[in-house]
C-alpha cells in the first residue's frame, strides 16, 4: 500500500477536491469588500469619532436602510447605541493610509480627526460629523439594532445623502473617477480595475 503524506498544515478536501474552509473563517470567502469610515459623535461631550468598517451593505431601497457591523468592544458601538445615528463616508486610495489608522487604535484614547489629518464638517441632518476628504455621505438615524453574535448590526435610515461634484452620475458612483478601495485580506487592498465586466445578456 502506498502511503500519502500530507504536509503539515495542508489544507483537507472534501469528495469534490474542494479546499475545506472552517465554519468561522468562511465570511472570508465573500470577501473582498468596501471600506467605509464612520463617523459618529459623544451626544454629551460632542466629540467626533471614526471607525474603519468593511463589514456594511445595503438593506433596503425604499425606505433607504443601510447596516454597518459593528463589534461590541469597540468605542464607536457605545457612540453610536447612544447617539443613534452615525454617517456612512466612503473614502478613496488618496486617503487609504489614514482610513487604516483609523482602524487601529481607539477614540478612546485617540482623537482620530486631528491625529490623522482628517476633517469633521457638520452634516445636514444628524449631529455627527462628514469627512470632508471622502467622496461620499450618507446620513443616517439608527432605527434598529440586532446582536448577531460577536458584533452588532447597526440598521440606519438614511436621512441625507451627498457625494462630490463629478463622483455619482445620478445613478450609481463613477469608478473611473472615483477609487473606493477594498479589504482583500488581513492587511492588503485594492481598488476596482477601470476595465468594467459586462455580462452578455
Ligand atoms: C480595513 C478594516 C476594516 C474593519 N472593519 C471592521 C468592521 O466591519 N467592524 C468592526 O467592528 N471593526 C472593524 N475594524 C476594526 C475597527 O475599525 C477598529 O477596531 C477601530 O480601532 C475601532 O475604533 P473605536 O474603538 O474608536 O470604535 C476594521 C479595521 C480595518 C483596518
Amino acid at each position: 500500500m502506498t502511503r500519502v503524506r500530507i504536509p503539515p498544515g495542508a489544507p483537507s478536501r472534501d469528495e469534490m477536491g474542494k479546499i475545506e474552509v472552517s465554519n468561522t473563517k468562511a465570511y472570508r470567502l465573500i470577501y473582498p469588500r468596501l471600506v467605509v469610515l464612520v463617523s459618529c459623535i459623544d451626544p454629551k461631550t460632542k466629540k467626533p469619532n471614526i471607525i474603519t468598517i468593511a463589514w456594511s451593505t445595503t438593506l433596503s431601497a425604499n425606505p433607504p436602510l443601510v447596516g454597518i457591523l459593528v463589534a461590541s468592544r469597540r468605542y464607536s458601538h457605545e457612540l453610536i447605541s447612544s447617539a443613534r445615528e452615525f454617517v456612512v463616508n466612503i473614502p478613496t486610495v488618496e486617503i487609504l493610509d489614514k482610513a487604516i489608522k483609523c482602524g487601529r487604535v481607539s477614540g478612546r484614547m485617540h482623537d482620530k480627526f486631528s491625529e490623522f489629518g482628517l476633517t469633521a464638517k457638520p452634516a445636514k441632518i444628524v449631529q455627527a460629523p462628514i469627512i470632508e476628504e471622502c467622496v461620499a455621505h450618507l446620513e443616517c438615524k439608527l432605527v434598529d439594532q440586532l446582536t448577531t453574535g460577536d458584533h452588532t448590526l447597526f440598521i440606519g435610515e438614511v436621512v441625507a445623502a451627498c457625494a462630490n461634484e463629478g463622483t455619482f452620475d445620478g445613478q450609481f458612483m463613477d469608478i473611473e473617477r472615483v477609487r473606493n478601495f477594498y479589504q482583500v485580506s488581513g492587511d492588503s487592498y485594492a481598488s476596482l480595475s477601470k476595465e468594467l465586466l459586462r455580462p452578455g445578456l
